[in-house]
């Protein structure tokens, strides 16, 4: 058996992160500013697997000093890191800050004796939650925001000389209704903290793209809290570095050392198009259907397309409900392949008659339909309109990916991992 180092399905193991240099200074500023006493605080977004979590993962190592910043310094913040993925309403949001702040409170032995008081208030406080649920809505959250935010600020105070500030990021804060008003919860909480002199609690959050919006629904100014930044794909060097260090760590491991020619690692990084996700499944399944510890481009071809393999992964957690599923026609999905090329840039209806050389009234009849199942977007506000796009990039460079595997088999594996192939391709 062999260790295999890429991790398709989850936090990164801070061996292999890579890049996100920008985005890593601009947060380590905001820390540097909190623990003198002016918080930046951020908001990350980017498109799913794009590396949020991971980017949240080494900011917290950061920030409580396992890893040192660039300018080479351990930071000492406590950091809670939280998920909002089941907060249905504000007072979930504070009941699961509050939660994990004791948690961490009660991991480090350090704090805890002169924490005392936060700890105190805070159990008391998850009692008064499991009451809450049962009293319906008698609590008031404005009350229950100003109780919290005045024990994070004594909090503050008692530990001041301890640690640097309080770090709390907050991962999948685009998934709370309007009802949780997180944009309001991060209005007045910083606020608040500001005016009782608290002035070293940093907020980070993170999620898709639709993050802005739904805290401006929520509170209208509390986006200018942030420092925004949105992750992109990783640049090809950032590539092939995830690759060549992921198997640094798989020959620390193994007995039997593995290589992994030029070609297949350009190869790895070409049809990823930069998605972390994608680079960490290609190279995963890559990794596993290699037999001979001599990773080629036939070892991805093979890993991309065979039974379980990196497409079917990718198709099956992201993309195949939308490509496969809801889409019974060829003719539709060729449109889509053609649209692929362009990203997830506007085509115009014209462009895609012209290149995937389909009549005309079937593309328009495709467009029409994949415009209504919601698989592709249309831009109502141009002039003409005509003008349409896929979703994501990441659904372009799934699709874009199906048809180089293909073309490099020449149309070889067929049906292969359960991703029926297009004859057009
Ligand atoms: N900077 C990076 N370098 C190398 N691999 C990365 C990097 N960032 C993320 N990955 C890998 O990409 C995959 C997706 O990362 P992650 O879960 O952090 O994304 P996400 O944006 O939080 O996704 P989701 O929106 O689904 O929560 C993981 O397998 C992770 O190991
Ligand atoms: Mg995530």
């Amino acid at each position: 058996m062999k260790f295999n180092p890429f991790k398709p399905n989850g936090i990164i193991s801070p061996g292999i992160f890579t890049g996100r240099l920008d985005e890593m200074r601009a947060i380590e500023h905001g820390l540097f500013q909190a623990k003198h006493g002016n918080p930046i605080h951020f908001m990350i977004q980017g498109e799913r697997g794009i590396g949020k979590s991971s980017l949240f993962f080494v900011t917290k190592l950061v920030a409580n000093g396992e890893i040192e910043t660039f300018t080479n310094e351990k930071l000492n913040f406590l950091v809670i890191s939280v998920d909002l993925g089941a907060a249905s309403n504000q007072m979930d949001i504070i009941r699961t800050i509050g939660r994990e702040l004791k948690d961490t409170i009660g991991a480090k032995s350090a704090v805890k004796e002169r924490a005392r008081a936060f700890w105190d208030w805070a159990t008391n406080w998850e009692i008064l939650g499991v009451r809450y649920h049962k009293d319906g809505d008698s609590f008031d959250p404005h009350e229950a925001l100003d109780a919290f935010v005045s024990q994070v600020a004594s909090l503050c105070g008692t530990l001041s000389g301890e640690i640097d500030g309080i770090l709390i990021l907050i991962d999948e804060a685009d998934r709370p209704g309007a009802d949780a008003k997180l944009g309001e919860f991060c209005k007045l909480m910083t606020e608040r903290l500001a005016r009782k002199e608290c002035n070293n609690v940093v907020l980070g959050l993170a999620g898709l793209p639709t993050l802005l919006g739904r805290l401006k629904e929520s509170h209208e100014s509390s986006p200018r809290l942030f420092t925004t930044m949105l992750l992109d794909p990783l640049l090809p060097a950032e590539r092939i570095e995830v690759i060549d260090r992921g198997m640094k760590v798989a020959n620390e491991k193994n007995t039997a050392a593995t290589s992994i020619t030029l070609e297949a690692t350009n190869l790895l990084a070409d049809l990823s198009e930069g998605y972390p996700h994608f680079i960490q499944q290609f190279a995963f399944s890559a990794f596993q259907y290699d037999k001979d510890n001599l990773i080629t481009a036939e070892d991805v071809i093979g890993g991309a397309f065979s039974e379980n393999g990196a497409l079917s992964q990718l198709g099956d957690k992201y993309f195949n409900e939308m490509y496969h599923l809801r889409i019974a026609s060829n003719d539709y999905r060729h449109v889509l392949n053609t649209m692929a090329a362009h990203g997830d840039q506007w085509v115009s209806r014209r462009q895609i008659i012209e290149e995937s050389a389909l009549a005309k009234t079937t593309v328009t009849n495709a467009l029409n339909a994949l415009k209504a199942r919601q698989i592709i977007m249309s831009d109502d506000s141009r002039k003409g309109r005509g003008f349409y796009r896929l979703p994501t990039r990441s659904f372009a460079a799934w699709i874009n990916a199906i048809r180089s595997v293909s073309e490099r088999t020449e149309g070889q594996v067929g049906f292969a991992a359960g991703v029926p192939l297009d004859t057009t391709f």
